[in-house]
């Protein structure tokens, strides 16, 4: 069978991930696949540093049109960010009949609506797994793994830039803007690092593992954001000596009013497991009727943690996209399908 050609744009932090990934499991991934994933093009506005990045493997534009304009793609990898440019070349990409992966919670968030409409109207993909806590599988679980429950609420550190701060500054006494710069060379903070530490990142995440886990739409308007720049280290260094630790969660809640969304600094028993979770690493509690509390654990940031979960969802749409479409199952074609329209 001839290989699945995937573009990809955005060839920073984790679209170079993505690429190294891909090639060093190259074996296990096309075993896992049934099929051949070919990168086939890849578009960043830096030519040359793409260009080393792919060792000349690889056709390298710095116009993401020409990918998403290209008749022989199949899947589009969006790994540019924001929303302005990303936004368009994604539903160009739909229009032209190109299945899509994403790791941009900022579009799904404020976007997301449109762009699953639009996929739905042309019988394409769009997968975002990497979206929400990095490596860790979270939108599978809520899902997959997950489906025959109601879930009631989900809290979790799902920021791994404002983690890496508040646990830096606890440990080793360093100040705010010196651990935010290392989170930042380190690739885990937003282009605009404004997003991680106003709580903003982890509300993206929280909306879309509302909208999958109610079924509801994307409402990130309606969460309630706080971050972690009104902290001070005497917070944390009171927090500790009362037996605490400060963490900022991403919380939605189903209540008999509607679904709670919000984003806020918390004060954690130490003996609790996620208080525990440090550096940049994520934790999502999970609690469903039938199934109780669940815990997903792992890297929430950089390079290959990401890459990852961006290579999941290609093989899931390699298999999804080979298979016979009357036999594809609907619950894996991604989008959050709108089965009530809870109020938050
Ligand atoms: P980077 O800034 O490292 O990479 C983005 C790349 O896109 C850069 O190489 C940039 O080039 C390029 N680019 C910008 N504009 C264009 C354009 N118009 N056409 C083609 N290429 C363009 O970002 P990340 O890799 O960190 O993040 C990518 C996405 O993944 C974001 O949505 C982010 O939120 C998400 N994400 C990131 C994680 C992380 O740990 N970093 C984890 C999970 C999700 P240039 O540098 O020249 O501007
Ligand atoms: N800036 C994000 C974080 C990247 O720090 O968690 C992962 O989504």
């Amino acid at each position: 069978m001839k290989p699945i050609k995937v573009g990809l744009l955005g060839i920073g932090t984790v679209g170079s991930g993505t690429f190294n990934v891909l090639k060093r499991n190259q074996e296990e991934i096309t075993r896992r696949a049934g099929r051949s994933i070919e990168i086939a093009m890849v578009a960043d506005l830096n030519i040359e540093r793409a260009r080393e990045l792919t060792n000349g493997e690889v056709e390298v534009v710095n116009d993401a049109n020409l990918v998403v304009n290209n008749p022989d793609i199949d899947i589009v990898i969006e790994l540019i960010g924001g929303y302005g440019i990303a936004k368009d070349l994604v539903l160009k990409a739909i229009a032209n009949g190109k299945h899509v992966v994403t790791a941009n919670k900022a579009l799904l968030a404020t976007h997301g609506n449109e762009i699953f409409k639009a996929a739905q109207e042309k019988g394409v993909m769009v997968a975002f797994e990497a979206a929400v806590a990095g490596g860790i599988p979270i939108i599978k679980a809520l899902r997959e793994g997950l489906t025959a429950n109601r879930i009631q609420w989900i809290a979790g550190i799902i920021n791994g830039t404002t983690n890496f701060i508040l646990s830096e500054m606890r440990d080793k006494g360093l100040d705010f803007n010196t651990v935010l710069k290392q989170a930042q060379a380190l690739g885990y903070a937003e282009a605009d690092p404004t997003f991680d530490i106003e709580g903003v990142d982890a509300a993206h995440k929280a909306t879309i593992m509302a909208s999958i886990a109610y079924g509801i739409p994307m409402q990130f308007d309606k969460a309630y954001v706080e971050g972690i720049t009104k902290l001070e280290a005497s917070d944390i260094r009171y927090a500790e000596d009362l037996g605490y630790r400060i963490k900022l969660l991403g919380i939605t809640k189903r209540t008999p009013e509607g679904i709670e969304l919000r984003v806020h600094p918390t004060l954690i028993p130490e003996k609790r497991l996620i208080a525990n979770v440090e550096g940049a690493m994520n934790a999502v509690l999970v609690q469903g009727d039938a199934v109780g509390a669940t815990l997903y654990y792992g890297k929430g940031a950089g390079a290959e943690p990401t890459a990852s979960a961006v290579i999941a969802d290609l093989v899931d749409i390699t298999r999804l996209a080979t298979a016979d479409p009357e036999h594809r199952v609907p619950h894996l074609a991604f989008q959050p399908a709108a089965i009530s329209d809870l109020p938050i």
